[in-house]
Order: structure tokens, then sequence, then C-alpha cells
């Protein structure tokens, strides 16, 4: 199992004692797999994501076990932890703006980790920068690769965001809400190509959203939450299409009408909008 959670709590010091923001989730996820997160804005969602790559805030405490093929890492020290981002996990996130760096053309971010994980040479390091900025389709690579993230649009910066997450080619990538910041045709073309490397490269994706439009789409499997707990998880079909939890048909009836008939499933009677 390429990651498999287990029992996952997190939790934070609160005035009345510890607040859980995940409560005793599991999951699992295989290699060439990919599992959708569905719940509203709150529901801990971003919580889970950072404990997988060893991000939480500090003074979060946590257990369970975090097991990334086989091997738990929670309690990893965070030089073990470096090791494993980037290399055998990425990570996408909401804003690629924030997640870039202002000061670095985008071939120099690419760059940095290989250069930095794995010694390559400049001119090598710039040489995969500008295949990887192909491969996420940029338009005008050659050009790009020396742009800072202020000249790209946020289609084309959330595109040097995945480069990034694949440099060191790691065998999960997680993305939280990657598209949710973006217009409806740029969130098709980030999607197509989120569709395409899990393919093409047999990776994993963990897939983050509070869109269902987004989970239906593009994950084999989904986990709904609600308030830190997970509320049902399957193959996205049949969750899309016959919920078993109340919460699961309450968010699918909130979407408007379109969007509804796109998951599939008899939802007519969700009510008009
Ligand atoms: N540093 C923190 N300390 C305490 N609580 C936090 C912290 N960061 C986030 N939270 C709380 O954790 C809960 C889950 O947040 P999050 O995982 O970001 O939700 P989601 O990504 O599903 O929108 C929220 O109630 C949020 O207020
Ligand atoms: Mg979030």
């Amino acid at each position: 199992m390429m990651l498999a959670i287990r029992n996952l709590s997190i939790a934070f010091p609160g005035r009345d004692g510890p607040v859980h923001v995940v409560d005793d989730v599991s999951i699992e996820v295989g290699r060439g797999e990919s599992l959708g997160i569905v719940g509203e804005s709150g529901s801990g969602k971003s919580m889970l994501s950072l404990a997988t790559i060893g991000l939480l805030p500090g003074g979060a405490r946590t257990s369970g076990e975090i097991l990334l093929e086989g091997k738990n890492i929670l309690g990893l020290s965070e030089r073990e932890l470096c090791s494993l981002r980037g290399r055998r996990i990425g990570m996408i996130f909401q804003e690629p703006m924030t997640a870039l760096n202002p000061a670095m053309t985008a071939g120099r971010q690419i760059a940095e980790g290989l250069r930095l994980h794995r010694g390559t040479g400049r001119a090598e390091a710039r040489a995969e920068a500008l295949r990887l900025l192909d491969r996420v389709r940029i338009p005008d690579p050659a050009r790009r690769i020396d742009s800072y993230p202020h000249e790209m649009s946020g289609g084309q910066r959330q595109r040097v965001g995945i480069a990034i997450a694949l440099a060191l080619k790691p065998d999960l990538l997680i993305a939280d809400e990657p598209t949710t910041a973006l217009d409806v045709t740029v969130q098709k073309e980030i999607l197509d190509i989120l569709d395409e490397l899990v393919a093409d490269l047999g990776l994993s994706l963990i897939l983050i959203s509070h869109d269902l439009g987004v989970i239906a789409r593009s994950t084999d499997r989904t986990l709904v939450m609600c308030r830190g707990r997970a509320v049902e998880e399957g193959p996205t079909e049949a969750v899309l299409r016959r919920p078993a939890a109340q919460y699961t048909r309450d968010l699918i009836a909130a979407l408007p009408r379109r969007a509804r008939a796109g998951l599939g499933g008899n939802h007519a009677a969700g009510g008009a909008r």
C-alpha cells in the first residue's frame, strides 16, 4: 500500500481541552490510485494532508499511524521528513502565488530541488526544468523558464507548482484545492494535466476539494469528511450516485442543478437552483 492512514487524530490545545480537527480517520491509497477528499471548509482536509507531509502547525498533537509504504512517518525527525518531502511525496497547494518564491524564476525553483537533493549540475537541472515545464504544457516553456511568478497567469503558476512537485519524481502527489483559485476553463486544464500524470507516471494522487465536480471527474475513490470525521468512503461513482450519508446527500443537493446532473445518478430530488 502506497499510503495507509490508520486512526489518525489531530488535536490542538483549546481553552476547554483539546480540539480535534481530525478525529479517527483511516484511508488507503494504492499505487496509481487516486483518492478524493471532499467536505466543507473547516472539515480537516488540509490538516490531514499537512500531517502526511509532516507540516502540521506547531502545537498539533497527533495519534494513529501514517504509513508510507509501511513505514510510519509520525514521529520521524525533521531531517527524515525533509528527505520524504518532494522525493516521495509531492505537494500542490491552493494558491500557487503563495507557494512560489516571488524572487526566483520558474526554472530555478523547479531546478532547486534537483540541485539540493540530487546534486544535479546547473545545466542538467535547467534541462530537466524545461522538460517538466513542457510536461505540464506551459505555452512557450523556453521563455517561461526565465519568468518570475508575477509575470505569469494563475494557471501558469499552478503548472509551475505541479512541475516543482514532480521534479524529484515522487510516488504520491497531494493536491490541496489545486484549482479553487482558478477560473473554470483553467481549472479543467489543470485537472486534465493531473489526470494525465497519474495515468502516465503511475502516480498515486490525493485530490482535496470542496467541489464534488472536481472529485467526480478525477478520482477513483472518495472520502467525505465533516468536522474532522470520515462520513463515508468508497468508489467515487458509488459515493456520488448512491450516497449513504445524509451529509453527502446535502453536499450534492447544494450543487447547482447542472453540476448535479454531471455527477450522474438520481439526484433530481435535490431541489432546483
Ligand atoms: N494552527 C491551528 N490551530 C488550531 N486550529 C487550527 C489551526 N489551523 C487550522 N485549525 C482548525 O482546524 C480545522 C480544520 O481546518 P482545515 O484542515 O484547514 O479545514 P479544510 O482544509 O477542510 O477547510 C478548522 O476548524 C480550523 O479552524
Ligand atoms: Mg483546506
